[in-house]
């Protein structure tokens, strides 16, 4: 295959935390993302099983690497590496991903790139869907990375994660606020969890919040007060465990009350998100270089809700918003970490030894 030299051909794997996903782009172009999910099996626990994802990503990553390749149309031969997260995630589902990029990387004598699964989502706006009239090989051809404009802030919003982050350059990252204690998609899945929404709840979330009144219960606004641009949504939780039990004990909840529960949980959520931005963007209006736009990723990012919140939100400091093509970038998914390791790889990084790459269970986006 013909390849434009100055784009990595990338097979990607995360298995980071409950899916198994592997990927092959090229360059900032998405030729397969295929994702295992391991939703049904965790369903019983309310979150996900750590040994019992161990034991499924061991099953699936095979026959998922098989796939993504197959979609791809791309053979052993064409490809210039494995990007593979080492971390942040479970350690045992972790484990499982590089593993498996060690052995592959070893029989087909690729390097590996190793990639932080957080920094993948801040960056997976700018993955691209291969046009659908252009063949494999034409894609090949012409693919090339972007040169995004800096700083720009990144509000990565998953069930791991709620942060925002200035981005000034590759591999550059300040966190401006985070959250203390639970992150959004948490907070969302932990209170379904309490309605019976199943797991993950987020989706459900949306989708009957659609049918009921967000201002029905209104929800408090947390961290007024305080001066810094960090989120905590353990307040939220208690409150709607509070109401949940009050209606339940007035036997109240029908339908409807769950759907105007969902929808007034879900502003709950966001109204805090865009308090805390709106404040973070005010300061850094009077004090800092302005933001070139505003980048949204994670699984929380395929909430149409969210995205017209905040769009509404950073409208009137001049910044629009960029996020994923698709909601199977949102949420896990390999194709972002193949996007992440082409850009490390066209930025020249110094590459590890495949063999001294371990899995990072706590890695974080700046150094501590
Ligand atoms: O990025 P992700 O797949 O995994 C982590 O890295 O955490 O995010 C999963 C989170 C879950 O909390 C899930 O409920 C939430 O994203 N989520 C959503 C939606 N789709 C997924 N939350 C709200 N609305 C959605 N449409
Ligand atoms: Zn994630």
């Amino acid at each position: 295959m013909k390849r434009n030299p100055a784009a990595p051909l990338l097979l990607a794997v995360d298995t980071s935390c409950d899916d198994t996903a592997a990927s092959v782009i090229y360059g900032k172009v998405v030729l397969s993302n295929v994702v295992a999910s391991q939703a049904q099996l965790h369903k019983p626990y309310g979150g996900v099983f750590p040994t019992i994802a161990r034991t499924a990503h061991q099953e699936n990553w095979p026959r998922v690497v098989a796939l993504a390749l197959k979609r791809a149309q791309v053979g052993w031969q064409d490809l210039t590496g494995i990007a593979v997260t080492i971390g942040p995630g479970l350690a045992p589902s972790l484990e499982v991903g590089i593993t498996a990029a060690k052995e592959l990387a070893q029989k087909h004598q690729l390097p590996l790139i190793p990639v932080n699964h957080v920094e993948a989502h801040a960056w997976s706006v700018l993955a691209e869907a291969k046009p659908k009239n252009q063949s494999v090989a034409e894609a090949v051809k012409t693919a090339e990375l972007p040169k995004p404009k800096f700083p720009v802030l990144a509000v990565i919003v998953s069930g791991g994660h709620t942060q925002f982050v200035r981005i000034s350059a590759l591999g550059n990252y300040t966190i401006l606020g985070e959250t203390l204690d639970d992150a959004a998609g948490e907070c969302l899945d932990k209170v379904g969890r309490m309605l019976n929404l199943g797991y993950p709840a987020g989706p459900v979330v949306e989708e009957f919040a659609k049918l009921g009144n967000p201002k029905k219960f209104p929800f408090p606004l947390p961290m007024t007060t305080a001066a810094s641009f960090d989120l905590s949504y353990s307040g939220l939780k208690t409150h709607a465990r509070n109401l949940i039990a009050k209606l339940e004990t007035e036997k109240a909840i029908d339908q409807q009350t769950t759907y105007d529960l969902a929808a007034s949980l879900q502003h709950g959520v966001f109204a805090h998100l865009c308090y805390k931005l709106t404040k973070l963007l005010q300061q850094v209006e009077k004090t800092d270089t302005p933001f070139t736009e505003v980048w949204l990723g994670g699984g929380v990012a395929a909430n149409q809700m969210l995205r017209k919140t905040l769009r509404k939100t950073i409208k009137p400091f001049g910044l629009s918003l960029k996020a994923p093509y698709t909601k199977r970038l949102c949420g896990d998914n390999a194709a972002m970490i193949g996007v992440m390791g082409a850009l490390h790889v066209a930025a020249g990084d110094v590459l590890p030894e495949p063999n001294t790459l371990q899995r990072q269970p706590r890695l974080s986006l700046v150094k501590k």
